[in-house]
């Protein structure tokens, strides 16, 4: 469930990057209350050193202090007084926390794959960028992040988000921009040498601008890529669309609970499709127990299994519906368009600059990260 943020307008704290998100200003709000206690506190106890230093000095050479009993009125009071304000912290810094790291159903969803040392962006249309993301203004935006390699980081100051991005795995961000302009984005992670070179920009645009950038571009869907893997793969020899074949049938099964051999229950997420993808065995589906199917460990590459995700996701479901049009519009693209698909980045699919033609940018240089950068 989405926690609904009320709209607020705080000034920009000193030392902070612009806020360009809607949760920006409450991220600032929550630092905000947390400085404010921060300095009522650290004065309380310098103003307090001096006043007891000047209060209770010894003023005889042999003066014995009078013994101190305890003061129940005064433990309870700085226990609990504290407690109610770490209460304050915990319960805000919670509410926040969900409201950023549960993305709404209704929002355009992104491909995001890290890579020693570039982010590498697919658009349900098809449309695939590296170290630059283009995005409207005023929608929400869900990236589905995964690695290559190493363990990056994905952040964009300017939209107060980030989030590890873990190999193997599945990790979330979204995000609803507020103004046009170039935010950077950077790898928060220590991943090698080229560590500090891995960043970007995140383009938001008019919704207008949006659409003729994206419309730009001459690329399949992931849904439509995923299909034709798909078919390469041999997957539609076991799992039939129409008929029941020797692999469990896969339309309509993208976020539905599925009922497993061994008794347990999983919901068929991305994470779920990927490990039975990679390894099958895992987690068999009840009534499937006897039947072996390989692992494509090795076969197929992180972006493809995000292909294949997306197809799958565009055959319904739970939340099919709800990606509206984008779902509606997986299944159509053209089949026969383009080559197969390749494990990189498709030089002529590739768009990164929303004025100029299709120039292909450089992809190999990975360790050249100046050159990925486009122009300011
Ligand atoms: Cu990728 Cu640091």
């Amino acid at each position: 469930m989405q926690i609904p943020l009320p709209k607020l307008d705080l000034p920009r704290l000193p030392f902070t990057p612009e806020q360009a998100s809607t949760i920006a200003g409450h991220v600032d709000a929550l630092y905000l209350y947390l400085i404010l206690i921060t300095l009522f506190f650290s004065s309380l106890v310098v103003v307090l050193i001096f006043y007891f230093a000047v209060r209770y000095r010894r003023r005889a050479a042999d003066e014995l202090p009078r013994p101190v009993e305890g003061s129940l009125v005064l433990e309870t009071l700085w226990t609990v007084i504290p407690l109610m304000i770490a209460m304050t912290i915990f319960t805000w810094g919670a509410s926040l926390y969900f409201a950023l790291y549960r993305p709404p159903r209704d929002a355009i969803e992104i491909f995001v794959v890290g890579k020693q040392w570039m982010w590498k962006f697919q658009h349900t249309e098809g449309l695939r960028e590296i170290n630059e993301l283009h995005v409207p203004v005023g929608a929400k935006v869900k990236l589905t992040m995964t690695t290559e390699d190493v363990i990056h980081a994905f952040a964009v100051p300017a939209f107060r988000i980030r989030s590890d991005v873990v190999p193997g795995r599945y990790t979330y961000l979204w995000f609803e921009a507020t103004r046009t302009g170039r935010f950077h984005l950077f790898c928060t992670e220590y991943c090698g040498t080229n560590h500090s070179g891995m960043t970007g920009w995140v383009v938001v645009q008019d919704p207008t601008e949006y659409q003729a950038w994206l419309s730009g571009g001459t690329s399949e869907s992931p849904a439509a890529q995923g299909e034709k893997l798909f078919q390469s793969l041999g997957c539609a020899s076991c799992h039939k669309m129409d008929v029941q074949g020797r692999g469990p049938m896969l339309a309509g099964l993208f976020g539905k609970p599925q009922k497993l051999d061994n008794g347990q229950e999983v919901v068929a997420d991305e994470a779920y499709i990927r490990e039975s993808i990679l390894d099958p065995q895992n987690k068999r589906v009840l009534g499937f127990g006897s039947v072996l199917m390989p692992s494509f460990r090795g076969q197929v590459t992180e972006e493809q299994i995000l292909q294949l995700i997306a197809y799958i996701r565009s055959l319904g479901g739970p939340q099919g519906g709800t990606t509206g049009g984008a779902g509606g519009t997986m299944n159509t693209a053209a089949p026969g368009a383009g080559g197969g698909t390749t494990s990189g980045i498709a030089p002529d699919t590739q768009r990164s600059n929303p004025v100029g033609g299709t120039a292909p940018q450089r992809t190999q240089n990975a360790n050249t990260p100046a050159g990925n950068r486009p122009p300011r």
